[in-house]
């Protein structure tokens, strides 16, 4: 197994009665998973994609990967929410956050629409400037609002830049097979179109097309992640709440959330793991947030956020408990080097492996933090591989639809999120919101 489940640093807090006790609940949320019988269960794609997936489009996003590879220098993926976050995760795990500075004979990796930043269209496009580029437009729905806009922007760039029929040779667009805009734009244009299969929501896309196109374009191997996915699948089929760790999650984060804990921080250690703490909010954030209920999903990078929110952490509220991302294999021989003047005092660790010091910064923490209350649960990683962040990736969907049918809530939907888009189109003059533009004018 990829990822293990340590429960050392949470039995002052949660005991095995505990768990045994909370068992039935799990097995129950786990039946409606998986017998498709709760709210949702429309939305249960993903659970076998790992294995279940269109082959022959897997086969046209190696290719259209490579024809992006050879023809461009600067690819945009253009997406918002659970169509950019996976992607983004991904790159920056197995590569670096620092991916477009470093050496690679892959072409440089721009996200955009996933805001409404004037600044941020004008920073990429100057970017553009005397390179090629090619786009990867994402919208599931194909309407919204963010990239919708940033496509408009960066197809005409191309466009003046290529022509019409040059830009359309740059231009992948990854959406519903028949519905929205998007698509039927796509299809009039001649754009090469991918699909979001119509039983994976946005947060849970990343192992489809939304995914795998861009993780593609920056040389990772797609063969690797579907196949610690479908290892995970395997594995995590196992019955026994004791034996299955996507299961004991689930439980231990519901037991200390019935316990007044309805904060979790994500913990990592490495800067690289920052995009995918952001990826694992919105799944976690997005499924259980709703009817008054839910963990509140938060995240650090430790030793940095040590030395910020490590006070608040240690000694501020007892509201939360801490998930810790622990990568076992070092994949850095960088030491501490030797000072024959040991001016600062630190020769006691010449030539120690950064990542040995890490680890002591991990568990000096971790015993503090318990020491101050703070529940840690410890998820160990057995490296930075595609194959264990795949296995990692489908540990966390399982382990938040079991968790979310625990909460009693429908963990496939996003009716929140609509909100502040009412109210953005009525104050923004779309035409069909008259009615809320007044009311929404006076209130301000
Ligand atoms: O998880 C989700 O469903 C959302 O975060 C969506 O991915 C996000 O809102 C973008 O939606 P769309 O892909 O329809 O543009």
């Amino acid at each position: 197994m990829a990822l293990k489940l340590s429960d050392k640093f949470i039995k002052s807090f949660v005991s095995d009665d505990e768990i045994k006790a909370i068992t039935p609940d799990v097995n129950a949320a786990v039946a409606t998973l998986r017998n498709r019988t709760g709210a949702g269960s429309e939305m249960l794609g993903w659970m076998d994609l790992p294995v279940n997936y269109d082959k022959e489009e897997y086969a046209r996003i190696k290719a259209a990967a490579k024809k992006i590879q050879s023809s461009c220098d600067l690819f945009i993926v253009i997406g918002i929410g659970g169509s950019y976050l996976g992607a983004r995760a991904v790159v920056e795990f197995l590569k670096s956050p620092r991916y477009n500075l470093m050496k690679k004979d892959t072409p440089d990796i721009y996200f955009s629409g996933c805001n409404i930043s004037g600044g941020d269209l004008d920073e990429i496009l100057a970017l553009c400037e005397g390179r090629d580029v090619c786009i990867n437009v994402i919208s599931k729905s194909g309407t919204t609002t963010e990239p919708a806009v940033a496509f408009r922007y960066f197809r005409a760039m191309l466009e003046k830049k290529y022509g019409v029929d040059g830009a359309r040779e740059r231009i992948f667009v990854t959406t519903d097979k028949a519905r929205g805009t998007l698509k039927k734009f796509a299809d009039e244009a001649g754009f090469e179109t991918f699909v979001v299969p119509d039983d994976v929501g946005g947060r849970f896309s990343v192992l489809t097309a939304v995914g795998l196109l861009p993780i593609a374009v920056a040389g990772i191997e797609l063969d690797e992640l579907m196949g610690g996915a479908a290892d995970a699948r395997k594995a995590l089929s196992e019955p026994d709440v004791m034996k299955n760790d996507a299961y004991k999650y689930a439980a231990i984060r519901n037991i200390l959330y019935r316990k007044g804990k309805a904060v979790e921080i994500f913990v990592g250690y490495e800067p690289y793991e920052q995009m995918f703490c952001e990826w694992w909010k919105q799944l976690y954030g997005e499924s259980e947030g709703k009817d008054g209920k839910g963990l509140y999903p938060s995240s650090v990078i430790f030793s940095t956020d040590l030395h910020s929110l490590g006070q608040y952490v240690q000694s501020g509220m007892r509201t939360m408990f801490e998930t810790v991302l622990d990568v076992e294999t070092p994949d850095s021989n960088a030491a501490v080097p030797y000072d024959p003047a040991n001016i600062d005092g630190l020769n006691f660790l010449a030539d120690m492996k950064m990542s040995e010091v890490n680890r002591m910064a991990m568990n000096g923490t971790l015993l503090a933090h318990v020491d101050g209350g703070v529940p840690n649960i410890v998820l160990r990683l057995k490296d930075r591989s595609a194959r264990s962040l795949g296995y990692m990736i489908y540990f966390f969907e399982l382990a938040c639809g079991v968790s979310g049918y625990m909460l009693g809530v429908n963990p496939f939907d996003q009716p929140g999120v609509e909100a502040y888009k009412k109210n953005m189109f009525a104050l923004l003059g779309k035409p069909g919101y008259e009615e809320m533009t007044e009311q929404l004018r006076a209130r301000l």
